[in-house]
Formats: C-alpha cells, structure tokens, sequence
C-alpha cells in the first residue's frame, strides 16, 4: 500500500469546493481536533484534513463519546470544515446524511451492501466499517464551526482490526481487494456535496430522509435504549424530519437525538 496520492486525488475530484483546499498529515493526533484548529484560521468552506495515521491515544482518533478510535494505516481517516448557514438544529441530519453518502459510495464503488446503524455507524452484513463523528461549536444558537469526522476501514487487515471491542470490519476484507483510497474519498465528496446541498429545500431533505430510511437500522426492531439516566425498551418505527429516532415506549412516541442516547441495541 502506499501514501495517500493528492496529487492524482486532486485529478479526480468533481465537487465545487468540498476538498479543494486539502490538508494532508503522515500523522496527526485527531483529524476533528486538528480541523478545529485549522478553522481558528479562517478556512475555506469545505476544507478536508486527512491522516495517514492518527495518534491521539495509542494510534487512535476520536470517536463518540469517550471512545477511541482505531486508526492504523491503511484506512480513510478525515475531517470536513463546513462553514453552514443553518439551525444548530439540523445537525443530526448532516451526520445522516454523511452517513448516507458512505454507504453509497461503499455500494457503488465495490458493489457491496452498507447499512447505517442510527445515529453514527456504517456497517457490512452488521459489522462496523465506519463511524462518523460530527462535532460543532455553537455560539448564540448559531454555528460557529462544524467538523465531520469520518473514519472508514478501508484498506486494514484482519490483524488490524483483531481485539477491538466492536464487531468490526473493513472494505478490503469484504471486497476481497485493497480499494483506492483517492477514488473512494473523491466519490464520497461529490456525493456529499450534492446531498448537502439540496438539504436546505424541504422537498429535497424529505427524498434525502426516504433514502436514509431505506438502509437505516434499527427501523422496525424492538430496542433497548440507555440514556444518561435509564435504560428503556420500546419499538423503534421511524426516522423524524430532524433526524431523531421514534421509539413507540408503552404507547407513547419518544423522540432520542443522538446526543442523549449512550447506546441502543436490538433486542432479539
Ligand atoms: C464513532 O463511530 O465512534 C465515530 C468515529 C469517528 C472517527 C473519525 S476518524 C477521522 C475523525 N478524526 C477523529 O479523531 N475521529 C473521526
């Protein structure tokens, strides 16, 4: 395997802004940690910071909540600098709609079926194949900063992923072939682009809703639900045009964020 290609990533790249200004690291502690530093300094609108490696805590990056995040060479390890003009209250949707757009560049760049665990998973045949983690800093009900972390295994090795505390995998060991990392990273942006895009007219966020639908779990399951303060069972049936989870608990429809969930399994 060898180094992320800009240049021949620059040569492929479609969007209008997103990743045009691109910041490249052999290794950095987080990517998220770093595009918040980075956008102290006034960035361009859509600046992507990748890494090689990162290196926060024994070769990991960040992931929700207290977690780490695994990431050894060989895997697809950014940051998105967005500079939106919207309602704090939409960000659950972008981390949907992230998350939408790498489940389809999974599908159509090596044919292979990802689902989105709700809020931040991407899975093959329920085994995690990436994560995303969107942070923002919020001032006076306004975004200020808003980073998309997105972490994709993509090129790791069963040795790489071996003790993790997740069922994990990655597109090589389910493809059965290393993946280009500059093809799959410019086809998520343009994806990407496109969706956030149309996201401000309603018509268009409710299509961009009924494809998350599709391939969202668990829509249709029993769940157990951990919050800050209790564990709850209930049935979860649908996905609300802010992005949160409807769960029908003891005949009552309750709406979870991703923010105020710690964890929601299916019950079998
Ligand atoms: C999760 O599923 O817990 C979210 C994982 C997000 C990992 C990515 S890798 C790039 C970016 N930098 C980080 O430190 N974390 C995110």
């Amino acid at each position: 395997m060898k180094d992320f290609d800009i240049h021949s990533f620059k040569e492929i790249l479609k969007t209008k802004y997103l990743g045009k200004e691109f910041i490249y690291f052999n290794s950095v502690d987080s990517t998220n940690d770093e595009a918040f530093r980075v956008a102290e300094e006034k960035p361009l609108n859509g600046t992507v910071v990748l890494a090689e490696v990162q290196t926060l805590g024994k070769g990991r990056g960040r992931g929700r909540g207290s977690k780490k995040w695994l990431s050894p060479y060989g895997g697809l390890w950014f940051s998105i600098i967005l500079k939106p003009k919207i309602s704090p209250l939409i960000i659950s949707i972008i981390t949907l709609l992230s998350g939408l757009a790498v489940a389809e560049t999974i599908k159509e760049s090596l044919n292979l079926d990802a689902k989105m665990k709700w809020p931040n998973d991407i899975l093959i045949d329920n085994l995690k194949v990436a994560g995303i983690l969107c942070e923002s800093e919020i001032f006076k009900n306004k975004i200020k900063k808003l980073v998309i972390g997105i972490g994709v295994n993509l090129n790791l090795d069963k040795e790489d992923i071996e003790g993790l505390d997740i069922e994990a995998t990655s597109c090589k060991i389910e493809s059965g072939n290393e993946v280009n990392r500059e093809k799959f990273l410019a086809h998520f942006l343009q994806k990407f682009e496109n969706y956030y895009s149309k996201m401000i007219f309603p018509s268009e966020l409710e299509s961009i809703l009924n494809k998350i639908r599709k391939i969202i779990i668990p829509i249709g399951s029993n769940v157990e639900i951990k919050t800050e303060s209790e564990k709850l069972s209930g049935y979860a049936f649908d996905l609300a045009n802010d992005g949160s989870l409807l769960v029908k608990i003891n005949k009552k429809t309750k709406a979870f964020t991703s923010s105020n969930i710690e964890y929601i399994r299916i019950k079998e």
